[in-house]
C-alpha cells in the first residue's frame, strides 16, 4: 500500500490524513507548528472513536490512528507515493514547497495541492516535472464530506490525473473532475457567489444571518447555510482565499465587503474559536452575531 505525506496539520490536513488512514494508507503528517500537530492528533482520536462507535469505519479507531505518523520535517517525502500540500493559502509558500518537493521526490511521486483558489499550473511552475502536479481539493470537515475536486493543471499528465481520480475513489470519496485549471475551480465559484450575495444582503440590513441560513436550509435543502459554512471553514481561511482570488484578478469570486476583514481582526475566526457569524457554546447552542456592531 502506498505511503501518503500530508503537509500542514490544520483543519483540512488533519481530516485528509484521517480519511487516507481510514482508506488503509500509511500517512505521515507534518506541520511547522508542533502544537497544531498535537491538537490535530487529538482531534483525529476523537473523530475516529466517534465514527467507529457508529460503525461508520471498517477498522478499529486505534488501527486508523496508528496509521498516522506525526513527523517533524519532510525527510520522509522521497519514500512517499503521494504528497498532499495543505498549508496556508499563500501562493509563494506553496510554490516554494512544490519546488523543494520536486527536487527530492522520485518522478513517480504525485504532488498534490489542496488549494481552494490558486490554479495548479501556477503552483507547478517552479517544478521540473509539472506533469505530476495535480489539485486534490477536499471539503471540510473532511471525514464528514465526501466531495473532492480533482483538478487537471495545464501540464498535469492524463496518467497522473486518472491515478488521482482512482486514489480519491480508493478513499471512499467522490471525485469531481475539473478539466480546466481556473481560479476557484467549480464548487468555490458557486459557493463563493452565494456567500458574496448573502453577506451583501446582511450588510445592507435586508436580511439577518439566521434568516439567510434558515432560508437556504428550508427553501433549497442545504444542510447548513452560507454563514454556518463559512464559520466551519474558518473566516481567516475565507479571507486568505478572497485575497488569493483578488491577486489572481478574480476578486469578484468572493465577498467584497470589509466585514470579513473586520471579523478576523476582532478574533471572530469561526467555529474553531467558538465565535464567528455565530457564537457557539459547548452544549451546541448557536446565537447569531450582529455584524453591524463591528468597528
Ligand atoms: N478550511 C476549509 O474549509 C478549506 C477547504 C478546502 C481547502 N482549504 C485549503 O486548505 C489549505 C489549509 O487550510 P486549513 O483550513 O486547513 O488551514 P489551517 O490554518 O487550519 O491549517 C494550515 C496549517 O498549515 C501549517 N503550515 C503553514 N505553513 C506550513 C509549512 N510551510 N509547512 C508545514 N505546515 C505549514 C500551519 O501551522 C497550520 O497548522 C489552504 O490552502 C486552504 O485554502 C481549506
Amino acid at each position: 500500500m502506498d505511503n501518503v505525506l500530508v503537509i500542514g496539520a490544520g483543519f483540512m490536513g488533519g481530516g485528509i490524513a484521517q480519511v487516507a488512514a481510514q482508506g488503509g494508507y500509511t500517512v505521515y503528517l507534518q506541520d511547522i507548528n508542533p502544537e497544531a500537530l498535537q491538537k490535530t492528533m487529538a482531534q483525529v482520536k476523537w473523530s475516529t472513536e466517534k465514527l467507529a462507535s457508529k460503525g461508520k469505519i471498517q477498522d478499529s479507531a486505534k488501527s486508523v490512528q496508528d496509521r498516522i505518523i506525526p513527523v517533524k520535517d519532510l525527510s520522509i517525502a522521497p519514500k512517499c507515493q503521494w504528497v498532499i500540500e495543505v498549508v496556508f493559502e499563500d501562493e509563494k509558500m506553496k510554490k516554494d514547497l512544490f519546488k523543494d518537493l520536486d527536487a527530492v521526490c522520485p518522478v513517480e511521486t504525485v504532488l498534490a495541492s489542496n488549494t481552494s483558489s490558486i490554479p495548479i499550473t501556477r503552483l507547478a511552475s517552479l517544478t521540473k516535472h509539472p506533469e505530476r502536479v495535480v489539485g486534490l481539493h477536499f471539503f471540510g470537515p473532511v471525514p464528514m464530506m465526501r466531495l473532492v475536486e480533482v483538478i487537471k493543471g495545464n501540464m498535469t499528465s492524463d496518467a497522473v490525473f486518472k491515478k488521482s481520480v482512482d486514489f480519491i475513489n480508493s478513499l471512499g470519496q467522490y471525485p469531481v473532475k475539473v478539466m480546466q485549471d481556473i481560479p476557484g475551480f467549480i464548487m468555490n465559484r458557486i459557493s463563493g457567489a452565494a456567500f458574496r450575495e448573502a453577506l451583501d444582503l446582511v450588510e445592507k440590513g435586508i436580511a439577518t444571518i439566521e434568516d439567510v441560513d434558515k432560508g437556504m436550509h428550508y427553501g433549497f435543502n442545504w444542510n447548513i447555510g452560507p454563514f454556518e459554512i463559512a464559520d466551519n471553514a474558518g473566516l481567516d481561511t475565507y479571507l486568505r482565499v478572497g485575497k488569493a482570488f483578488s491577486a489572481l484578478g478574480a476578486g469578484d469570486l468572493m465577498a467584497k465587503s470589509g466585514i470579513l476583514e473586520k471579523m478576523v481582526k476582532a478574533g471572530r475566526l469561526g467555529r474553531k474559536v467558538g465565535k464567528g457569524f455565530y457564537d457557539y457554546t459547548p452544549d451546541g447552542k448557536m446565537t447569531p452575531f450582529d455584524v453591524t456592531t463591528l468597528k
